[in-house]
């Protein structure tokens, strides 16, 4: 199993903790295959340390960013250019055969068997289905299919702005050619679809093997509770039917994750998220701890405009438990 690997990517040292949170889960579940991370130059040298732990392989990559402002803008992702630099996967070719994950999943159960399936198998997109949702595919390292890709960058571009447009595009015939390369759902669960269909989640969702925080807000935006073992800003009914991932998400990165980080950064402050003094090994000063980026406060206009451009905080603001209470003062 030393010519398979699954692969992330971080440009930055925010999505360096998504990678340690999800490098941590594949160990935990035990995967007999290699990890391996993309990074960007901006890592900083103690996260990459970290990574280093956690990861087989950390392989230093440029960045590529599509600049196309126009698109990201249609999607309110401006960052979203950069994931270009997701293509350098195909580059791995010491392996055979890959799993890509964004560094915004999380694995809940052993996916070993995803290395079963062929390029290029994934799941579909919750916002389109008839487009693949390229935070979880399967691939073959090639430098022909990489140079093709970059080609196919420059004559046709990218639809969305991002990896997933390009991707798309190239592999044209995923929505009807192969059945066996439509990965089921549970394969990269977006905490998006939990909300939009409810009773289906209900009946499949504890079936999930990965969950993907897709969306402009992510775990490590918010604070972590440790004390308390809750997610700050981010509440839940605990009737409610469904794990709570974020949760889940938190736990890790504080059980597993925050030890490693501390080693590596010594003195030296850093943003954790955590908020529970030493018992939770907080080491950041609260100057720091302003500067991360908060789950944004908006006018209840602009909220509206967010709902009806399908940009609801499922995971904040317009969490299912807030939807219920406005029904419910409706109702009443
Ligand atoms: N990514 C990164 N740096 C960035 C933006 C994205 O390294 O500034 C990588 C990271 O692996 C991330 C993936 O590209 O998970 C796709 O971006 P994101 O998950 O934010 O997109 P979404 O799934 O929310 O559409
Ligand atoms: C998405 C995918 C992500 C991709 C981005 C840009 O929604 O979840 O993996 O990088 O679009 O194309
Ligand atoms: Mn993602």
């Amino acid at each position: 199993m030393a010519d398979q690997a699954f692969v992330t990517l971080a440009t930055n040292d925010n999505y360096a903790k998504g990678a340690m949170v999800l490098g941590q889960s594949l160990r935990n579940h035990k995967t007999s295959r290699k990890l391996v991370v993309l990074i960007g130059p901006h890592v900083a040298e103690p996260t990459r340390a970290v990574l280093h732990k956690l990861y087989d392989e950390v392989v230093l990559v440029d960045v590529l960013d599509s600049g196309d402002t126009a698109n990201l803008a249609l999607m309110k992702r401006p960052e979203l250019g950069i994931t270009f630099t997701k293509l350098h996967c195909w580059k791995l070719t010491q392996y055979t055969k890959c799993v890509f994950m964004d560094a915004d999943t999380l694995v809940l159960a052993n996916i070993d068997e995803l290395f079963e399936r062929e390029e290029l198998s994934a799941a579909p997109d919750p916002g389109w289905p008839d487009c693949f949702n390229s935070g979880v595919f399967v691939y073959r390292p090639s430098m022909d299919t990489y140079g093709k890709l970059l080609a196919h960058c420059e004559e046709k571009g990218s639809f969305d702005g991002g990896d997933q447009g390009v991707l798309n595009s190239y592999y044209s015939g995923w929505p009807t050619e192969d059945i066996s390369k439509h990965l089921p759902f549970i394969y990269n669960l977006s905490s998006i679809a939990i909300y939009s269909y409810l009773p289906a989640f209900k009946q499949y969702g504890h079936e999930a093997k990965v969950v993907h925080f897709l969306g402009k807000v992510k775990p490590w935006n918010y604070s972590y509770d440790a004390k308390n073992q809750s997610v700050k800003g981010h509440s839940q009914d605990p009737s409610t039917l469904h794990p709570n991932y974020l949760l889940q998400w938190w736990q890790l990165f504080s059980t597993s994750v925050l030890a490693l980080m501390k080693a590596e950064y010594g003195s030296q402050p850093f943003h954790s998220g955590c908020e529970a003094g030493e018992e939770a090994g907080e080491v950041t000063s609260k100057a720091q701890a302003s500067q991360s980026p908060a789950p944004p406060q908006i006018s209840s206009q602009e909220r509206k405009q967010k709902w009806e451009q399908g940009q609801a905080d499922y995971m904040g603001m317009d969490s299912f438990e807030n939807i219920e209470k406005k029904l419910d003062s409706f109702l009443k």
